[in-house]
């Protein structure tokens, strides 16, 4: 069925094809991908209008379906397009985009993957934040998980993936604790990452991230450059727990909301209690940037 473009906008789905309202976005119940959590995905936004880091973004999302063995049945460009009709047609200037590539159906009776035919979704949803504008202002209450990140033996973090019941059951034990999120070690005391984010912590006028056992984050690469244009040392490597308990500063980085302060760990303040002055002027340095055009690849809004 082929819907009214003003139904689109403020939220749009592609499935099987078409362009969809959001809400009308459904998947079909026998798709390995809900079935199995047998998918990759990747989120790149829009931030006034352009695309962020879009190329990067499709270049994570062909290297992981390949690693998945999975194969889209839309290529590169295909899919470039496809997020520019998205996001054109939903009219959002400010938006959330996601692709995914799932294993797809298998013929009835087998559970062979090599048989399923793989499927191509995406969405434009509007611009979502993991951390609330107050939690931005005053930084989040992070808690450290009790439960370790699940191997990366076992489930490669490199490749954008639905595995999220450890990153799920963290979150709930920060609210237990009255915190707001989490962060996941190794189980050997290092550091990964968190649901939805990877983590810096800043000591002394340095900052490091933990460069195994977590997703590549394309914001973790931005936040890299951004401190490498303000002269400030960083480097990726093994980042104890210890270490952010004794941090003078500490963000998290993702594509949900860029460069974002935490104030408190397992109940104690970092550093002075409230964003530091390094993590607030890289965030503002994240946003002004792409506003000046960094990265970006305006949507024609015109052409839906
Ligand atoms: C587990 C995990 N780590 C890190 C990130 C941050 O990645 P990016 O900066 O590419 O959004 C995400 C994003 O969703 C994630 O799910």
């Amino acid at each position: 069925m082929a819907f009214d473009t003003e139904l689109l906008r403020g939220g749009a789905g592609f499935i099987d094809g078409e362009f969809v309202p959001l809400a009308e976005a459904r998947i079909p119940i026998l798709d390995w991908g809900f079935l199995r959590s047998d998918a990759t995905y990747d989120v790149v936004h829009v931030w006034k209008g352009s695309f962020f880091r879009l190329e990067d973004h499709l270049d994570r999302f062909e290297k992981n379906m390949k690693e998945l063995q999975l194969s889209s049945p839309l290529d590169r460009d295909q899919v470039r397009e496809t997020l520019m009709k998205l996001v054109a047609k939903s009219g959002l200037k400010d938006s959330y985009v996601e692709m995914i590539c799932t294993r797809g159906t298998a013929p009835i009776g087998s559970r062979d993957p090599r048989a399923c035919e793989n499927r191509f979704y995406a969405f434009a949803a509007p611009f979502m934040f993991i951390a609330n504008e107050d939690q931005r202002a005053r930084g989040l209450r992070m808690v450290v998980s009790e439960r370790p990140r699940i191997a990366k033996e076992s489930v490669d973090p490199t490749i954008k993936n639905y595995h999220w019941m450890d990153l799920t059951a963290a979150l709930f034990e920060a609210y237990d604790q009255d915190a707001e999120t989490a962060v996941l070690s190794d189980g050997n005391g290092n550091l990964t990452e968190g649901p939805g984010f990877n983590v810096f912590v800043i000591k002394n006028g340095a900052a490091a991230t933990p460069d195994s056992g977590v997703l590549e984050g394309i914001t973790r690469r931005t936040a890299m450059d951004l401190f490498e244009l303000e002269g400030i040392p960083c480097v990726a490597r093994i980042v104890r727990i210890d270490e952010l308990r004794d941090a003078d500063e500490i963000f998290i980085t993702s594509t949900g909301g860029g460069l974002m302060p935490v104030s408190q760990i397992d109940g104690k303040p970092v550093g002075i209690g409230r964003p530091g002055p390094i993590t607030s002027k890289l965030s503002k340095l994240y946003w002004s940037k792409q506003e000046a055009g960094w990265h970006s690849t305006a949507v024609d809004y015109d052409a839906p």
